[in-house]
């Protein structure tokens, strides 16, 4: 019998305390340390997308100032119906849900992504997205024309 209502209780006190660090470190200004183990981490990302000031679309569209950006909105690139007229706009916990597991954010996109990742880890790429550029910080002079 003890056990039998030792074990919910263990369960529940687990489940509390993994949740709340998480929710209360997710931070608003990274780290040095998280934002260096977002670039290594973003290695698995490199295979189908750039980023950075020269970074162009290549299997998957270029990530440069994705934060804050509308999701399908980079020009020249041929996102699927599902993510284009998604009204999402990427954020640091929509990003994180993508990463995640892309399907359950927008039904129907077409990035086929898995990996297993730590939520910590995942956050630490995204913290590392922040980092590179914006419409703000994207300082190259671009060849194209200013989005309408
Ligand atoms: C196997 C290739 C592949 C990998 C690996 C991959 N992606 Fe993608 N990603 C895509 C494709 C393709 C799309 C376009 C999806 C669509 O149009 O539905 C996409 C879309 C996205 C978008 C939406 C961009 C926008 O402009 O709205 C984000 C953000 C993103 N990926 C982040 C990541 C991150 C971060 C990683 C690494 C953790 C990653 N992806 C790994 C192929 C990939």
């Amino acid at each position: 019998m003890r056990i039998v209502f030792a074990l919910p209780l263990l369960a529940a006190c687990a489940g509390a305390h993994a949740a709340a660090p998480v929710a209360t470190s997710a931070p608003t200004a990274p780290t040095a340390a998280q934002v260096d183990s977002g670039r290594r981490l973003f290695a698995r990302c490199a295979g189908c997308h750039q980023i950075g000031p020269n970074a162009g679309n290549v299997f998957g569209p270029q990530l440069t100032g994705v934060v804050g950006r509308k999701a399908g909105s980079v020009p020249n690139y041929s996102y699927s119906p599902a993510l284009k007229k998604s009204a999402l706009v990427w954020n640091e916990a929509t990003l994180v849900a993508f990463i995640r597991d892309s399907d359950k954010v927008v039904p129907g996109n077409k990035m086929r992504f898995f990996s297993f990742m730590s939520e910590k880890q995942v956050r630490d790429i995204v913290a590392y997205l922040g980092t590179q550029g914006g419409p703000a910080v994207a300082t190259p002079p671009r060849p194209v024309k200013p989005q309408g």
